[in-house]
């Protein structure tokens, strides 16, 4: 097939462009804008590749689009792009409007005037809102999101669903539950606190550090996305997830006891505000009807996304020293949201 991956210079979307071309895809054009998340260091080595194309360009260029769909004869679409930072989305919610919602019905509007096998959203669990102790998110759960990131994943999945309903496009959504890896940005969770650890600095846990998220390698993420790229039944839902729950302040404590680091780094911060309190992904579904499990067990992911952040130090030290610094210090430094304070504060 002939794939546009779009967002694909980012986390997730970096890590799924090698996965495709190492699979043997026929073709992969990959369309990032390369805001602040995308990296092309992210794919060194694929420059000259001969079953590979990245384009620079916004998923809201809509004339870009067109002449993407038909210069390149695209047969299916994978959808990573997007803003997918929680604490950003406090600040700045119309950018996620813009993108993540407005930019995926404009993909979904070019793309339909093509035949395309399938069309995949990349979405996430974050669209279910928060979870108290029991249960977990059913492709059927409702849709409560509490942050401005998860109402717009939710906006484009409703979109992506009426585009299914109404005009028979051939829309799957997945929802995946918190990925880590190599090559994730270090404003997330897992390599800020690696970073910030290396260096000796301050761990900021917002709040109480007892919200859980369930983790899952990033490589295990691709695979399942591959099969429903493949195999996945339009107009339905997946849920993809590790079934591997764990509260921020026992990750962190690993982390450090892998680095070697003193817990007294160990920092409580005041909290995200509307922070989901706990994420749980039943993937019964996924598992069932395309026979995807994961085959990382989280010890094996997260010791080798320890030794990936210590054996590249140069990709994240040249994020750090760039303008995420700014956005570092707004954040976490004098006078931001979550500058260390008085711990009653975070409680
Ligand atoms: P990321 O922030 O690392 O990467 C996003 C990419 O999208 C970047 O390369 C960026 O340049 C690109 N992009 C942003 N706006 C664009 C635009 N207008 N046009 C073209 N490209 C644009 O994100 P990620 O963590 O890799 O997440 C990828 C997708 O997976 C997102 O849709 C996210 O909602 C979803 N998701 C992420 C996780 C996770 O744990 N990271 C879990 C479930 C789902
Ligand atoms: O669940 C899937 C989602 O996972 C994706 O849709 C998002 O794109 C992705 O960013 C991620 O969202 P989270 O908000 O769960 O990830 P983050 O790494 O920002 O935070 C993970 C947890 O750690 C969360 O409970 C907040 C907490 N945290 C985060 C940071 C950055 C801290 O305690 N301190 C921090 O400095």
């Amino acid at each position: 097939m002939h794939v546009l991956v779009t967002g694909g210079a980012g986390f997730i979307g970096s890590n799924f462009v090698r996965h495709l071309l190492a699979s043997g895809e026929d073709r992969v054009i990959n369309l990032d804008l390369l805001t602040y998340a995308g990296n092309l260091e992210n794919l060194a080595g694929l420059e000259n590749h001969p079953r590979y194309r990245f384009v620079r360009g916004d998923i809201n260029d809509r004339g870009l689009l067109h002449t993407l769909f038909r210069e390149e004869d695209i047969d299916a679409v994978i959808h990573f792009a997007a803003e997918s930072h929680v604490d950003r989305s406090v600040d700045a919610p119309r950018d996620f409007l813009v993108t993540n919602v407005m930019g995926t019905q404009a993909l979904l509007e070019e793309a339909r005037q093509f035949e395309l096998a399938r069309f995949v959203q990349v979405s996430t669990d974050e669209v279910y809102g928060s979870l108290g102790p029991e249960n977990k998110f059913r492709e059927d759960s409702p849709l409560a999101p509490n942050s401005p990131y998860a109402a717009s994943k939710a906006a484009a999945d409703i979109f992506c669903r009426a585009y299914n309903r109404t005009y028979g496009f051939p829309v799957v959504i997945t929802r995946c539950s918190n990925n880590y890896g190599p090559y994730q940005f270090p404003e997330k969770l897992i390599p800020l606190m690696i970073a910030n650890a290396l260096a000796d600095k301050p761990l900021p846990i917002y709040g109480d550090g007892q919200n859980v998220r369930d983790w899952l390698f990033v490589s295990d993420h691709c695979t399942a996305l591959e099969m429903v790229l493949h195999e996945g039944k339009p107009g339905e839902v997946y849920n993809i997830g590790g079934n591997n729950e764990m509260k921020n302040l026992d990750l962190v404590r690993l982390l450090l006891a892998q680095l070697g680091k003193s817990e007294d780094l160990i920092t409580f911060v005041p909290d995200r505000p509307g922070h989901d309190r706990r994420y749980a992904i039943a993937a019964d579904k996924i598992r069932e009807e395309l026979g995807w499990t994961p085959a990382h067990t989280f010890h094996e992911g997260l010791s080798s996304t320890v030794q990936w952040y210590l054996e590249n130090r140069q990709w994240w030290e040249k994020i750090l020293s760039g303008d995420y610094g700014q956005y570092y210090e707004k954040m976490y430094g004098k006078g931001g949201r979550h500058q260390a304070g008085d711990p009653e504060d975070s409680a």
